[in-house]
Protein backbone atom coordinates (compact mmCIF):
# COMPACT_ATOMS: atom_id res chain seq x y z
CA UNK A 1 0.00 0.00 0.00
CA UNK A 2 2.77 2.22 0.19
CA UNK A 3 3.96 2.33 -3.11
CA UNK A 4 0.77 3.03 -4.02
CA UNK A 5 0.40 6.49 -1.77
CA UNK A 6 3.65 7.56 -3.06
CA UNK A 7 2.25 7.25 -6.58
CA UNK A 8 -0.65 8.89 -5.50
CA UNK A 9 0.94 11.89 -3.63
CA UNK A 10 2.88 12.48 -7.13
CA UNK A 11 -0.51 13.92 -8.48
CA UNK A 12 -0.85 16.42 -6.08
CA UNK A 13 2.76 18.28 -6.70
CA UNK A 14 2.91 17.54 -10.06
CA UNK A 15 0.20 18.45 -12.57
CA UNK A 16 0.59 18.82 -16.40
CA UNK A 17 -0.48 21.73 -17.74
CA UNK A 18 -4.73 21.53 -18.72
CA UNK A 19 -3.66 22.09 -22.33
CA UNK A 20 -1.52 18.76 -22.84
CA UNK A 21 -4.25 16.74 -21.01
CA UNK A 22 -6.93 14.91 -23.67
CA UNK A 23 -10.10 14.82 -22.51
CA UNK A 24 -12.34 11.61 -22.75
CA UNK A 25 -15.22 11.25 -24.90
CA UNK A 26 -18.19 10.55 -22.16
CA UNK A 27 -20.32 7.18 -23.05
CA UNK A 28 -23.73 8.24 -23.78
CA UNK A 29 -27.00 6.11 -22.75
CA UNK A 30 -27.63 3.55 -23.56
CA UNK A 31 -24.65 2.36 -23.49
CA UNK A 32 -24.26 -1.61 -21.58
CA UNK A 33 -20.65 0.06 -19.89
CA UNK A 34 -22.79 2.37 -17.88
CA UNK A 35 -24.84 -0.12 -15.98
CA UNK A 36 -21.94 -2.48 -14.80
CA UNK A 37 -20.67 -3.10 -11.34
CA UNK A 38 -17.24 -0.82 -11.18
CA UNK A 39 -14.39 -2.73 -8.80
CA UNK A 40 -12.35 -0.98 -6.49
CA UNK A 41 -9.10 0.79 -7.72
CA UNK A 42 -6.38 -1.41 -6.25
CA UNK A 43 -2.45 -0.64 -5.99
CA UNK A 44 -2.24 -2.64 -9.32
CA UNK A 45 -4.00 0.35 -10.61
CA UNK A 46 -1.48 3.11 -9.71
CA UNK A 47 0.28 3.16 -12.68
CA UNK A 48 -2.54 4.73 -15.31
CA UNK A 49 -4.81 6.46 -12.40
CA UNK A 50 -2.79 9.86 -12.55
CA UNK A 51 -3.33 10.52 -16.33
CA UNK A 52 -7.00 8.45 -15.69
CA UNK A 53 -7.71 11.63 -13.13
CA UNK A 54 -6.54 14.72 -15.34
CA UNK A 55 -8.29 13.51 -18.68
CA UNK A 56 -11.60 12.53 -16.39
CA UNK A 57 -11.34 16.02 -15.47
CA UNK A 58 -10.46 17.82 -18.85
CA UNK A 59 -13.62 15.97 -19.67
CA UNK A 60 -15.40 17.33 -17.12
CA UNK A 61 -14.79 20.59 -17.50
CA UNK A 62 -14.99 20.82 -21.62
CA UNK A 63 -18.39 19.05 -20.90
CA UNK A 64 -18.95 21.17 -18.37
CA UNK A 65 -20.22 19.03 -15.74
CA UNK A 66 -19.68 19.05 -11.71
CA UNK A 67 -19.15 15.24 -11.49
CA UNK A 68 -17.96 12.50 -13.24
CA UNK A 69 -17.74 8.44 -12.95
CA UNK A 70 -15.50 6.04 -13.74
CA UNK A 71 -17.69 4.01 -15.97
CA UNK A 72 -18.73 7.36 -17.98
CA UNK A 73 -15.17 6.89 -19.66
CA UNK A 74 -15.71 3.29 -19.85
CA UNK A 75 -13.22 2.57 -17.03
CA UNK A 76 -14.76 0.04 -14.91
CA UNK A 77 -13.31 1.33 -11.75
CA UNK A 78 -14.55 2.53 -8.04
CA UNK A 79 -13.77 6.45 -8.96
CA UNK A 80 -15.24 9.49 -9.34
CA UNK A 81 -14.44 13.11 -9.80
CA UNK A 82 -16.72 16.23 -8.65
CA UNK A 83 -16.14 20.27 -8.48
CA UNK A 84 -18.75 22.33 -7.97
CA UNK A 85 -17.17 25.30 -9.68
CA UNK A 86 -18.77 27.55 -7.07
CA UNK A 87 -18.38 31.08 -7.68
CA UNK A 88 -16.40 30.12 -11.07
CA UNK A 89 -13.57 28.42 -9.07
CA UNK A 90 -12.02 25.16 -8.95
CA UNK A 91 -12.24 23.09 -6.20
CA UNK A 92 -11.37 19.81 -7.52
CA UNK A 93 -12.39 16.54 -5.74
CA UNK A 94 -11.06 12.92 -6.37
CA UNK A 95 -13.11 10.30 -4.44
CA UNK A 96 -10.98 6.97 -4.47
CA UNK A 97 -13.14 3.94 -3.72
CA UNK A 98 -15.88 6.11 -2.10
CA UNK A 99 -18.65 5.06 0.24
CA UNK A 100 -21.48 6.33 1.73
CA UNK A 101 -21.50 5.78 5.15
CA UNK A 102 -24.13 7.68 6.77
CA UNK A 103 -27.82 9.25 5.76
CA UNK A 104 -30.35 11.32 6.90
CA UNK A 105 -33.51 10.45 7.03
CA UNK A 106 -34.78 13.77 5.93
CA UNK A 107 -35.05 13.75 1.97
CA UNK A 108 -34.43 16.80 -0.39
CA UNK A 109 -35.62 17.02 -4.30
CA UNK A 110 -33.10 18.72 -6.47
CA UNK A 111 -33.12 18.70 -10.29
CA UNK A 112 -30.60 16.29 -12.17
CA UNK A 113 -28.97 15.98 -15.12
CA UNK A 114 -25.86 13.84 -16.23
CA UNK A 115 -22.99 14.46 -18.80
CA UNK A 116 -24.08 10.71 -20.20
CA UNK A 117 -28.06 11.84 -20.65
CA UNK A 118 -27.26 14.71 -22.56
CA UNK A 119 -30.00 17.60 -21.66
CA UNK A 120 -32.26 15.71 -19.88
CA UNK A 121 -33.35 16.75 -16.14
CA UNK A 122 -35.74 15.45 -13.93
CA UNK A 123 -36.19 15.79 -10.00
CA UNK A 124 -34.77 13.07 -7.55
CA UNK A 125 -35.31 12.56 -3.95
CA UNK A 126 -32.45 11.42 -2.01
CA UNK A 127 -31.09 11.69 1.59
CA UNK A 128 -30.73 15.30 2.07
CA UNK A 129 -27.41 15.21 4.19
CA UNK A 130 -24.87 12.05 3.43
CA UNK A 131 -21.79 11.03 4.98
CA UNK A 132 -18.98 9.77 2.41
CA UNK A 133 -15.77 8.08 2.97
CA UNK A 134 -13.03 7.73 0.18
CA UNK A 135 -9.54 8.27 -0.64
CA UNK A 136 -7.90 11.46 -2.20
CA UNK A 137 -5.33 11.77 -4.61
CA UNK A 138 -2.65 12.15 -1.86
CA UNK A 139 -3.85 8.54 -0.99
CA UNK A 140 -5.35 10.05 2.32
CA UNK A 141 -8.08 8.64 3.79
CA UNK A 142 -11.35 11.03 3.98
CA UNK A 143 -14.50 11.44 5.55
CA UNK A 144 -16.88 14.32 4.68
CA UNK A 145 -20.76 15.48 5.52
CA UNK A 146 -22.08 17.31 2.75
CA UNK A 147 -25.67 18.72 1.93
CA UNK A 148 -27.38 20.81 -0.83
CA UNK A 149 -25.60 19.98 -4.22
CA UNK A 150 -22.62 18.74 -3.46
CA UNK A 151 -24.81 15.69 -1.22
CA UNK A 152 -26.89 15.06 -4.28
CA UNK A 153 -23.59 15.20 -6.08
CA UNK A 154 -22.33 12.58 -4.58
CA UNK A 155 -24.86 10.36 -4.04
CA UNK A 156 -25.55 10.65 -7.93
CA UNK A 157 -21.23 9.70 -8.74
CA UNK A 158 -20.76 7.55 -6.68
CA UNK A 159 -23.94 5.50 -7.95
CA UNK A 160 -22.41 5.27 -11.27
CA UNK A 161 -19.81 2.73 -10.12
CA UNK A 162 -22.85 0.33 -9.27
CA UNK A 163 -24.13 1.19 -12.84
CA UNK A 164 -27.23 3.40 -11.66
CA UNK A 165 -27.95 5.95 -13.04
CA UNK A 166 -30.08 9.06 -11.93
CA UNK A 167 -33.29 8.33 -14.03
CA UNK A 168 -33.38 5.00 -12.46
CA UNK A 169 -35.07 7.06 -9.67
CA UNK A 170 -37.60 7.43 -11.50
CA UNK A 171 -41.26 6.00 -12.35
CA UNK A 172 -40.76 3.91 -15.13
CA UNK A 173 -43.32 6.06 -17.00
CA UNK A 174 -40.90 9.37 -16.82
CA UNK A 175 -37.69 7.02 -17.37
CA UNK A 176 -38.72 5.96 -20.94
CA UNK A 177 -39.76 9.51 -21.60
CA UNK A 178 -36.15 10.37 -21.10
CA UNK A 179 -34.70 6.82 -22.60
CA UNK A 180 -36.91 7.70 -25.71
CA UNK A 181 -35.76 11.29 -26.53
CA UNK A 182 -32.51 10.97 -26.01
CA UNK A 183 -32.59 7.79 -28.82
CA UNK A 184 -34.61 10.00 -31.12
CA UNK A 185 -31.53 12.93 -30.77
CA UNK A 186 -29.15 10.10 -30.96
CA UNK A 187 -31.10 8.51 -34.39
CA UNK A 188 -31.11 12.50 -35.49
CA UNK A 189 -27.26 13.14 -34.37
CA UNK A 190 -26.04 10.19 -36.63
CA UNK A 191 -28.06 11.08 -39.49
NI1 LIG B 1 -24.10 11.24 -14.09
Amino acid sequence: MHRYMRAMSALAFAPRPAAEVLPLPILVAPDARLKLRCRPVGSADEAGLRDLIERMFASMYRAPGIGLAAPQVGVSLRLAIVDLMENDRKAPLVLINPEVVGRSTDLAGREEGCLSLPDQYAEVVRPAVVKVRFTDETGAKREITAEGLLSACLQHEIEHLDGVLFVDHLSALKRNIILRRLAKEKRLKDL
